[in-house]
């Protein structure tokens, strides 16, 4: 593993449909304020992607923004650490959008299989537009140009990161290509310097004679972590591993982590659409009267009647919110009748009813301040542009289009 953050960049969006909630938190949230001290971290406020299915009424679009941003903060995102941003204060990703789109043929975005299943989804709105149907090329645009490693993303997202990747390798084939490739390549490895030049040659030889996994990995820290070559012999280097061309775009992988289920009140998962959710800062008496009435196992009519909590969504809350005594003690008193829901749902209230808190302290200094907000999203977006527009510029560069 290289120690190096450069090498190893993580982005990430979420759309700004609304108030963020527990599913969202225990879902995306909480593992990128992990992600955040391990790695470059770049999360942003996906508004153009909420365009693509919400272009009627966009009134509510600067409320949510600013909403989200502050329930970024409220869980835990630090801005001195990660780069937080709105995507349309990147208008460098419409860019590469508008660039990539040339090369990508329509069969590969009909095909992506949220194209058809959203439209069924959505069938009250009309999805038959040039925007919805590249909506999935946007987010491949959002990832490439800050050449991520790694997005993390829940299940549904995987195929849009696979067509990133088809995407990302379309786009090093067409014009990855120098006629002096080889010369080039061969005297960035001599620009690497001294020692890093026999590492390379060996790690490189190593990877081509036996496809060793470890010594192509290593190589890549090497060159990623060095700061003496330019961007163009990085790039050249990094091809010349795999012995194709250039690597312009380099390709991302997903970051699927263990993730909790997280239930709604009413027993189905939790989302917006449902309209059950606990808000990440919704208030705490507001909150523990929605969970007071949540969805519990039917059978349980009386407080007498045994329950089974393996499906209660009540008791998949426990998984998340308690320790091992209370959740063994929340599952017998449930199959012995010996506690009452409500008695079930007391330690649980008190522990949602405390994140919640804890969220929304976190969240009154950016609520009392608009200005520490805008800057917040200021700083963001000049971060974002800078890493953006260095690809950016590498893409032109390739696509002999002017480059700054
Ligand atoms: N499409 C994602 C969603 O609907 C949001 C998103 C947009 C995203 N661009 C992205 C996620 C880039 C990861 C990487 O949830
Ligand atoms: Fe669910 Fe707890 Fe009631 Fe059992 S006792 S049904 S686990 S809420």
């Amino acid at each position: 593993m290289s120690a190096n953050p450069q090498a190893r960049r993580i982005l990430s969006g979420i759309r700004p449909t609304g108030p963020l909630h527990l599913g969202n938190y225990h879902g995306a949230l909480r593992n990128w304020v992990e992600l955040q001290y391990q790695y470059e971290c770049y999360f942003f406020i996906a508004d153009w992607h909420m365009l693509t299915t919400g272009y009627e009424d966009t009134s509510a679009l600067p409320d949510n923004i600013r909403t989200v941003l502050i329930d970024f903060l409220a869980a835990g995102l630090n801005p001195g650490v990660a780069t937080l941003f709105v995507q349309s204060h990147v208008p460098e990703h419409a860019e590469l959008h508008l660039l990539l789109s040339m090369i990508t043929p329509l069969g590969w975005l009909e095909r992506v299989p949220t194209y058809k299943d959203q439209q069924e989804q959505l069938k009250e709105r009309d999805l038959a537009t040039y925007g919805f149907l590249g909506y999935p090329l946007l987010q491949s645009a959002d990832i490439l140009i800050y050449r991520a490693t790694y997005v993390p993303v829940g299940e549904d997202q995987v195929s849009h990161v696979e067509i990133t990747r088809e995407i990302a390798r379309r786009f090093n084939h067409l014009y990855g290509r120098e006629p002096d490739f080889e010369t080039k390549a061969e005297l960035a490895v001599k620009n690497l310097g001294g020692r890093n030049s026999t590492n390379y040659r060996q790690l490189r030889r190593k990877y081509q004679e036996s496809g060793d996994a470890d010594s192509l990995e290593r190589a890549r820290a090497l060159v990623q972590g060095n700061n003496r070559i330019t961007v163009a012999d990085k790039e050249r280097l990094l091809g010349y591993l795999e012995g194709s061309g250039v690597t312009i775009l380099p390709e991302p992988q997903v970051l699927l982590t263990a993730t909790p289920k997280v239930p709604g009140l009413d027993g189905r998962k939790m989302s917006k659409s449902y309209g059950n959710t606990i808000g990440l800062r919704e208030d705490p008496d507001v909150v523990a009267a929605k969970m007071r009435t949540m969805q519990t196992d039917p059978a349980r009519v009386r407080r007498t009647d045994p329950g089974n909590p393996d499906i209660c969504p009540v008791f998949d809350l426990h998984k998340i919110y308690s320790d091992d005594n209370t959740r063994a003690w929340a599952a017998e008193g449930c199959r012995t009748a010996g506690i009452g829901c409500l008695d079930c749902k007391k330690p649980l209230i008190e522990k949602v009813v405390e994140e919640i808190s804890g969220m929304r302290k976190r969240a009154q200094e950016f609520e009392d301040s608009p200005e520490l907000l805008r800057n917040i999203v200021t700083e963001g977006a000049d971060k974002a542009r800078e890493a953006a527009r260095a690809t950016l510029d590498e893409v032109r560069r390739a696509m002999h289009l002017r480059a700054d």
